[in-house]
């Protein structure tokens, strides 16, 4: 009786093994281009979207909550507001003055007394401006009592928020209102009569000291002088767009 399950020959057995060892490269090839093709359309790590504008605006709001709760100079205990700063993160223009007085302290806004006027008249009447479509801010973000002079401690502790902001906004000018803006941002120590009337550089940008609205306020007659200043600004600035 022959049997019908008689044993496949060697060379059967190897072609079947040459055949399933070709089957299973194939798969894995397969598999391999596969994972390469998937692994492409993987979904990609959220990516920052963010137009410019939101970022920066983002950064400055939380600069002002860092502001708004810093208790590193003994300012923070006489200030009913920390004044950080307000207008357009698009200004042109940003001017710096020198610390919120009483007015301000009480708003939490910059150069709102009668000085803030004076300035709002050079802003709207002079440049032909928007107040919101500049940038207002001081060197020191909180009232030192009775209005008196920055300290230089007060300066050192403070002005890393005002350097972030400038960096944040880069405005096409600087307006430093009088002798601590002029003098904390050049790091000169030159009298504000001799500073105004040309432009220095700020980290790249334009800046142009002018005399305080305050002492405009004592002075009316150096109002001319002030206005020479504003003109030059006037002339660094894009019209029609944001200042
Ligand atoms: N004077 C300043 O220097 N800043 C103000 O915000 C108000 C008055």
């Amino acid at each position: 009786m022959t049997n019908s399950f008689s044993s496949p020959s060697s060379d059967a057995i190897r072609n079947e093994l040459l055949s399933l060892v070709k089957s299973v490269r194939g798969q894995v090839l397969d598999a391999e281009r596969l994972y390469v093709a998937v692994d492409c359309k993987r979904p990609q790590p959220a990516r920052k979207n963010k137009p410019d504008g939101e970022d920066r605006a983002e950064a400055l709001h939380a600069l002002s909550l860092e502001a708004a709760n810093c208790r590193q100079c003994p300012l923070a205990q006489t200030r009913k507001n920390v004044v950080f700063g307000a207008g357009s993160l698009k200004a042109q223009v940003v001017f710096v003055g020198e610390a919120p007085g009483a007015d301000e302290d009480e708003q939490g806004r910059p150069f709102v007394g009668r000085a803030g006027q004076l300035l709002t008249d050079i802003i709207v009447k002079g440049m032909k401006l928007a107040r919101k479509d500049v940038y207002i801010c001081n060197i020191l973000k909180c009232r030192p009592p009775g209005n008196r002079n920055p300290l230089p401690e007060e300066i050192n502790q403070c002005e890393p928020f005002l350097k972030k902001q400038l960096q944040l906004i880069r405005p096409r000018v600087i307006c430093a209102l009088g002798k601590f803006a002029a003098q904390t941002l050049l790091k000169m120590e030159t009298p504000i009569t001799a500073l105004r009337g040309r432009f220095y550089d700020y980290e790249g940008i334009k800046l142009m000291p002018t005399y305080h609205p305050a002492y405009l306020l004592r002075n009316p007659s150096a109002k001319k002088q002030v206005w020479e200043d504003v003109q030059m600004i006037m002339k660094e600035i894009e019209p029609g767009e944001p200042s």
